[in-house]
């Protein structure tokens, strides 16, 4: 009893269309459906796709160290009213929009608080995960220290990365920002620890961003000649010397 009739599909030819008993209704072209059909799987195939990039980024956002006003800070809303802020901010754009994982390039910015260190800083990290979608993060030389030390002091907690993770997450992240570099390191062991970080670093020549108020004399003091000599090689180094935004802004 079934009704069967011949149809003519424009992009899949001729069908036979059966009548359904109870809704009374022809069947569609069966090309179409499984078109449609696909299209739908491969629509839910990006949607998991998009979701699963943006838990990524998120991820990475998270275990970059930026917290607070940091997250805000990108080279869009850096602004410069000097020629010498603007050469810095353009130094900076072009490092963190070019710098390779191998390439051995290091950057340092140094002078006086409130000159935006912290803040372009942080803008590299940024383009780094959310334009190049590679790992990177920003730490003060204080909070590696703290990190390391929390695994020397911990019992067994899982949540807390041991002493060697610390060192393999930051010894090989795309971008280190260093930041508060010369905040002194309280004991000699404290020093070794952050050499290990810098020594994996410039093995695999990973880039690395040093910030500190320090002159760069001070900071061989506070780091130690091996970590700064390190540091410096392949190293563009920008003296950011004008007044501080904190102040300038009203
Ligand atoms: N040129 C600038 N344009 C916009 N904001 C700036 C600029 N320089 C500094 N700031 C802002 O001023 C504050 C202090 O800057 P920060 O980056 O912490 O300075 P530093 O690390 O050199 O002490 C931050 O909130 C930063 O975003
Ligand atoms: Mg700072
Ligand atoms: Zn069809």
């Amino acid at each position: 009893m079934t009704e069967i009739r011949n149809e003519h599909c424009p992009i899949h030819g001729g069908y036979n269309s059966r009548r359904n008993r109870e809704t009374g209704k022809w069947a569609r072209c069966w090309g179409c459906v499984d078109a449609e059909i696909k299209e739908l799987e491969a629509m839910e195939r990006q949607q998991a796709q998009a979701a699963e990039g943006e838990k990524l980024l998120a991820r990475m956002i998270e275990e970059s160290g930026m917290e607070g006003r940091m997250l805000l800070s990108s080279f869009e809303n850096y602004t410069a009213a000097k020629q010498a802020q603007a050469n810095v901010l353009a130094a900076c754009r072009a490092f963190a929009e070019s710098a390779e994982l191998d390439g051995g390039k290091n950057i340092w910015l140094i002078g006086p608080p409130g000159t935006g260190k912290t803040h372009l800083g942080s803008a590299m990290v940024g383009h780094f995960i959310r334009a190049r979608g590679i790992p990177a993060a920003i730490y003060s030389a204080r909070e590696i220290v703290r990190m390391l030390r929390a695994s020397w002091d911990r019992k067994y907690d899982p949540e807390v990365e041991t002493e060697s993770q610390v060192i393999d997450r930051l010894g090989e992240i795309g971008l280190l920002v260093l930041d508060e570099v010369g905040v002194g390191f309280r004991s000699d062991a404290e020093r070794i620890q952050l050499l290990d970080v810098i020594d994996r670093r410039y093995k695999l020549g990973r880039p690395t961003v040093v910030l500190s108020n320090l002159r760069a004399d001070d900071v061989k003091e506070v780091l130690g000649v091996r970590a700064f000599d390190r540091l410096r090689d392949g190293a563009e180094m920008h003296i950011c010397n004008w007044e501080s935004h904190r102040k300038g802004a009203q």
